[in-house]
């Protein structure tokens, strides 16, 4: 009997899987460097968190969420996102309690019941930076900027930002009722018109071009806005525009979680096909109330991993093959294979990146896994040259082959690769 991952879910294998570290890595930094602390929060949750935060309404929680009874009776559900974990996990900790912003960023999987297709998997990985508990223009916008510099710091260019208000719980009612009175008049099936009736912002993202043909007229959100969001709104794409951020107003933009309020943005990259969304994020104010806290307002991203290699490797940022390790030993024989295991260890211990051939295949497979593994020197050591107190080191790039002092050959090959 033979298994496969299951259906809308890959395995990362290496050399490629280096590029899911690098990217990791790189989304990460600017959030470090911004004074953002790692947070590592359960793979699953109370069923309920998620569907009071995320929202009863969503696809999320209606459709894609991973729900199971444990052995305890518990409704458990495999997190779908980041964001609702990270607010429990700050009120349970009584940070609010302390200085404000707490600054949080995370890292890890996320579940999501979808139909799987290229970039839009059922596990993927996601890099998130939350900002929890202060009202300011400028955190919004330091987010936001964070997230572009992890995407330049990659090397993307093709990454463009989409910016919207989505308003606050003084302002978004008006708009959701004159866009239901809008939504009401046009010619759509049943389920969309209950929707209308639970969700109409998420009518606006319907990607059916009969739906979108009817939507033309539709009010938008920042024809609605109040003042005090208009100010917030205006402030927060000044101090873009200062960072030398580029940005697309959409008034259009909605985002498939409930709890947004005020900004709301989008990362799209055009290499990717009909999953184009590499992140998104935005302003959460009313979230830590809905799961049962006090006035929390908050701001923070998600940057999807998955698709961010993608998207690299669609503007071809990525080495053909990259080298895992530097230095790669090949021993000729019983007694030269412990000198050897010896000697790898003690230039591992050293700094360097280091690997050896095992099994006690012949010179002829050994030389083959050296030339395989992508590292730049073998190290071929027989009989005769552990009599000498030697190693020959082979540059597998010129094939020039030297002897070396054993005791020397973790420093000769340090400066050969500095
Ligand atoms: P989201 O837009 O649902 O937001 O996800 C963020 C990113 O995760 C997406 O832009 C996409 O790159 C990636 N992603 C989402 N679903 C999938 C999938 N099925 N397969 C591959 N990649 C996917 C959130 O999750 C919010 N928690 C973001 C946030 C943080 N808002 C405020 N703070």
């Amino acid at each position: 009997m033979s298994f496969q991952a299951p259906k809308g879910t890959f395995d990362w294998m290496p050399p490629r899987s280096e590029r899911v570290l690098a990217v990791r890595d790189a989304l990460s930094a600017p959030a470090r460097r911004a004074g953002y602390g790692y947070i590592e929060t359960p793979a699953f949750e109370d069923t309920g968190l998620f569907s009071r935060g995320v929202g009863e309404s969503t696809d999320i929680v209606t459709k894609e969420m991973y729900t199971f009874v444990d052995k305890g009776g518990r409704s458990i559900t495999l997190r779908p996102e980041g964001t609702a974990s990270v607010v429990r996990a700050v009120l349970e900790h009584g940070l609010p309690g302390g200085p404000l912003p707490v600054k949080l960023w995370y890292s890890g999987s996320y579940y999501r019941y979808e139909r799987a297709q290229k970039g839009r998997y059922r596990h993927f990985s996601q890099v998130g930076a939350e900002a929890i508990g202060t009202e300011d223009p400028a955190v919004d916008a330091e987010l936001i900027v964070l997230a572009v510099d992890g995407y330049a710091a990659l090397g993307l260019t093709g990454v463009r930002l989409l910016l919207n208000s989505l308003g606050c719980a003084e302002c978004r009612p008006a708009y959701r009722a004159a866009l239901q009175d809008f939504l009401r008049g046009l010619d759509l099936d049943e389920q969309t018109r209950q929707r209308i009736e639970i969700n109409p912002l998420r009518v606006l993202d319907d990607k059916r071009p009969e739906v979108q043909a009817q939507l033309a007229g539709a009010p938008l959100v920042t024809d609605h806005l109040c003042g005090a969001c208009k100010a917030y709104h205006e402030e927060v794409r000044t101090l873009l525009t200062a960072a030398g951020v580029t940005y697309t107003d959409d008034p259009r933009l909605v985002r498939g979680l409930d709890y947004y309020t005020r900004t709301t943005f989008e990362f799209l990259h055009d290499g990717l096909g009909s999953q184009s969304a590499v992140g998104g994020g935005g302003r959460y104010d009313g979230l830590s109330e809905m799961i049962g806290g006090p006035p929390l307002p908050s701001v923070g991203w998600a940057l999807g991993v998955d698709r961010t290699v993608l998207a690299m490797e669609a503007e071809g940022l990525f080495d053909a093959q990259p080298a895992t390790v530097d230095v790669f030993a090949v021993p000729l024989g019983e007694e030269a294979r412990r000198a050897v295991f010896g000697l790898v260890v003690a230039l591992r211990r050293a700094g360097l990146s280091a690997d050896m051939a095992f099994g006690g295949r012949g010179v002829k497979g050994a030389m083959k896994a050296a030339d395989r593994s992508g590292a730049r020197f073998a190290l071929i050591l027989g009989d005769r040259d552990l009599a000498a107190g030697a190693v020959q080191v082979k540059d597998l790039t010129t094939a020039e082959q030297t002897a070396v002092p054993i005791a020397e050959v973790a420093d000769v090959l340090k400066g050969k690769l500095s």
